[in-house]
Formats: C-alpha cells, sequence, structure tokens
C-alpha cells in the first residue's frame, strides 16, 4: 500500500519537475479534518508543489468538505460557483474530498451538477490521493475514489504541520454512538483505534522536533482502545504526558458518558494536561438526551461536572450545545439555560438543530420552526455573553502559564499566548521570550476575548 503511495508521489512529482506548481487547500469543518488536511498537503508537498494561500492562484486545489450541518454544504457550493469561472480562464485541477463526499446524495449531485470537478476522494481513501491524482493529470481521467467499508487504518502518511509548536494527533477513527442528529457515524464509519505504540512514536518524534503541546483527537476520545500494555484513554494520556519535551496535552472530543474516574484520576494527577475540559452538552433536558440517544440524564451530567471541578484544580468546561432538536418545547429549551448557569462553561460552542438525511432525527415530523431556534440561539448567546465578563475577571492578580504562540496581531511589540485554560493574553516580552517557549505572566486586565499581563 505505502509502497505504492510513494511510487506515485514520485511520478507526480517527475512531472511536475521545474514548473513551480503551487496547491492550495480549502479545509472545512473540524479538527479532524485540519489533521487530514494536514496529511494531504504532505503528500502533495512530496509531489513537488508548494502551497499558496489564495486558491484563485493555485494549480490545484483541494477543497476538505464537511457535513455536520448544512451551512458547511452550503459555503461549499458557493466556493464550486467561484472556481468554475477559473477553472475556465486556466488549467487547475480541483479536487474534492472529506465527509461531504461519503454521503450518496452528495456524491450524486457534485457528479452531476460540477463536471468540472477531477478527483473526488473520500474519507477512508485519502491515501491514494497521489494516484489519483496521477490518472487525473496524466491520463486525464475523472477520478471517483470512494468506498463505504471503514478504511484499515492508514500509519506513516507525510505531514505539513500548520504549527511548530502545537500538533494534534488523532488516535481514533470513527464513531459508534449514532447520537440521533448525527451524520458522522454514516460517514466516518465506525470505531477504530490507533495501536499505542503509533500514537506514542508520533508524539515522541514531536517533542524531538521542538513540538510543545499535543492535542489528541477522536470523535470519541475516551472510549478509545488500546493493548495490553496500554489498555483505555487513561492510561495513553498517563503515556503522552510521560513524554519528555510535551508541556500540554489537549483532548478533543470525549463524551460525558465514557468520562471514568480513571480519566478524571489521570487529568488530576497530570499537570500537563489542559484546565479547559470539554464536555458536549447538546441539550440540558433528560427527555431530549434520550431522543438524542446521548445516554446520560441532566443530573447525571451535572453530577460529572461538578464531580470534575472538585477533583481538577483549578479546571474549567468547555461545552458543544444544540438548541431547537425537534420536538424540544421552550420548557425543554430552559433546562439547558438552566445547566448553562449551573456549570458555568467558559466557553459554549453554540449550533442551530441541522436536518441530516439519513439521521434518525430527521425523520421527526415535529421539526422546530426556523424562527424559534433563532429565538432559542440568540436566548442562550445572551446567557453565555452576560457571563464573560465576570469569568474573565476572576484571572486578574492570578499567575498564568502562557505557551507563546506568536507576535500579537495588532501591535508587534507584544506577544500572545494562551493559558492552561486556552485563554488568549497579551504581554510585552522580555529580552529572552520566543515564541515556544513557556512562561509565567500576572494577568493585569482582562478583555472580552483576551487577557492582558506582565511577564514575572
Ligand atoms: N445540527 C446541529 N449541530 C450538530 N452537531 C452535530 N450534528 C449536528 C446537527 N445535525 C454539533 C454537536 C457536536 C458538534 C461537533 O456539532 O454539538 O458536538
Ligand atoms: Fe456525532 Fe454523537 Fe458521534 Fe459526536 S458522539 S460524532 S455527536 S454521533
Amino acid at each position: 500500500m505505502q509502497e505504492n503511495q510513494e511510487k506515485f508521489i514520485e511520478k507526480v512529482k517527475e512531472k511536475n519537475k521545474n514548473k513551480k506548481l503551487k496547491y492550495s487547500i480549502l479545509t472545512m469543518g473540524c479538527q479532524l479534518n485540519e489533521n487530514d488536511s494536514e496529511k494531504i498537503a504532505g503528500m502533495l508537498t512530496k509531489m513537488g508543489y508548494s502551497e499558496i494561500d489564495d486558491y484563485k492562484k493555485a494549480d490545484l486545489v483541494v477543497f476538505n468538505t464537511c457535513c455536520v450541518r448544512e451551512n458547511a454544504e452550503e459555503r461549499l457550493f458557493g466556493k464550486l460557483g467561484e472556481i468554475k469561472k477559473i477553472k475556465e480562464s486556466k488549467n487547475l485541477i480541483l479536487a474534492i474530498g472529506g465527509c461531504m463526499m461519503q454521503e450518496k446524495n452528495m456524491l450524486e449531485k457534485i457528479k452531476k451538477s460540477y463536471p468540472f470537478v477531477n478527483v473526488i476522494f473520500g474519507t477512508h481513501t485519502m491515501q491514494n490521493l497521489p494516484e489519483d491524482i496521477y490518472n487525473a493529470i496524466v491520463k486525464n481521467e475523472k477520478v471517483k475514489d470512494v468506498i463505504d467499508i471503514d478504511g484499515e487504518i492508514y500509519e506513516g502518511l507525510p505531514i505539513k504541520r500548520n504549527s511548530k509548536y502545537r500538533a494534534s494527533v488523532t488516535i481514533m477513527y470513527g464513531c459508534n454512538n449514532f447520537c440521533s442528529y448525527c451524520i458522522v457515524p454514516y460517514v466516518r464509519g465506525r470505531e477504530r483505534s490507533r495501536k499505542p505504540e503509533r500514537i506514542l512514536e508520533e508524539v515522541e518524534e514531536l517533542a524531538k522536533e521542538g513540538y510543545k503541546e499535543i492535542t489528541l483527537l477522536g470523535q470519541n476520545v475516551n472510549s478509545y482502545k488500546g493493548n495490553e500494555k496500554i489498555k483505555n484513554f487513561a492510561e495513553l494520556l498517563n503515556a503522552v504526558c510521560k513524554i519528555e519535551g510535551i508541556e500540554r496535552v489537549n483532548f478533543i472530543s470525549p463524551h460525558p458518558k465514557d468520562f471514568t474516574d480513571d480519566v478524571i484520576n489521570a487529568i488530576a494527577n497530570n499537570s500537563k494536561i489542559s484546565r479547559i475540559i470539554h464536555l458536549p452538552l447538546q441539550s440540558g433536558n433528560t427527555k431530549v438526551l434520550n431522543e438524542m440517544n446521548r445516554k446520560y440524564t441532566k443530573e447525571q451530567y451535572l453530577n460529572l461536572a461538578e464531580k470534575i471541578k472538585n477533583k481538577v484544580e483549578g479546571v474549567v468546561l468547555s461545552t458543544d450545545i444544540i438548541v431547537g432538536f425537534p420536538g424540544e418545547t421552550d420548557e425543554e429549551f430552559e433546562d439547558t439555560l438552566d445547566v448553562v448557569k449551573k456549570v458555568n462553561f467558559e466557553q459554549i460552542f453554540m449550533f442551530i438543530y441541522s436536518k441530516r438525511e439519513g439521521t434518525v432525527a430527521a425523520k421527526r415530523e415535529d421539526q422546530v420552526p426556523e424562527e424559534i431556534k433563532h429565538k432559542r440561539f440568540e436566548k442562550l448567546k445572551e446567557l453565555y455573553e452576560s457571563r464573560v465578563d465576570e469569568n474573565n475577571e476572576k484571572y486578574i492578580n492570578t499567575i498564568q502559564k502562557l505557551l507563546i504562540e506568536d507576535k500579537s496581531k495588532n501591535n508587534d511589540k507584544m506577544f500572545e499566548g494562551r493559558t492552561q485554560t486556552n485563554k488568549v493574553v497579551i504581554f510585552e516580552p522580555n529580552d529572552t521570550n520566543e515564541i515556544g517557549d513557556i512562561v509565567s505572566v500576572k494577568i493585569t486586565e482582562a478583555h472580552k476575548w483576551y487577557l492582558k499581563g506582565e511577564i514575572i
């Protein structure tokens, strides 16, 4: 398999020799897609392409698609309209891959209505991209490389990472949960965990290259299944934290139903692990949660949040919430607001329910009218924003450890970093501070979207 990939990388490279060709990747969707795009970038770089931000100037464009909500689809169709015009005036290869290509209806629509697309690839066939591109540019074929069966885990893809200090490492693929609103299990297949040895090797390699922060990725990281040596997610966390050079460890996304005590203990006992835990709530009402197939009640969620806060010093929580799930009443939505008040999340990713064909919830006739969904969204947003100032002010006069990420975008005399709880802090560096360092700052000012600090 890998040999085949290398063979086609060489063939395309030979074909592209001295042409100075450029690629551009447009990633829609989650961090798993971002991580896939880093692998696509790795393959394209080896094939002799170099990166350009403006896809209008590229010779090869890849759209890595998402289908979790309808607006991601609308965005793709907008971009396809734009690129059609560009394609009429220049020679350009267009490849579309990712989750949306695993949906039969979408695949048919792209094939029928957008015949200028050169390569279509799915989530299980990304590793074939060099061969697909070769067939498109050399044989001038229209390539469709999508399979329905869960792909084997393909190790060893080249990778070109977006940052020098923070890296994502996918630990598992797919999802078995079938939350009734969610399309992911249909397009990403069943859960498949990478071997712990492969994961640890990757993290060790990253540490050697100078990476300081690692984010372990999966649709449901805490149902990770290892082997005799490293059995589960808690043991994997402990092992990753032992790797020298890695100073910070994050993970997304866990599922509340699998948040066992050993995972909480691993977090409490390892100061390298982020002090912001993402705990997707989705709804605060037990009946809605049941219909969502989430497998926990309002009370169980509140107890878990409490337990994490009691056991892990300095921890804050973030969450995902969907408003307007089919059948949700005003009273049921009030339960979501109640949980938001009680848990006091530091960050909330809010979504308006989006009907996804093929899921259980899409078949329901009691869909909530758009207008009501939007009203609930605004109400939730207001509640969340009313808490932001108070939550930020709590940081004033505290000492925070930051990983310096960059110069501040608005003032190049200032540096920007993030706390263990993912808060952006702007500060004036001293002569020895460099990007990638971990430093301590005292927080002096709280603003809505960032804090200000002084180096100590
Ligand atoms: N509509 C709205 N939001 C959704 N999510 C998943 N499916 C849908 C949907 N059909 C949200 C969930 C999930 C996040 C990644 O996207 O909150 O946690
Ligand atoms: Fe979708 Fe639920 Fe799986 Fe998350 S856990 S990917 S929301 S089905």
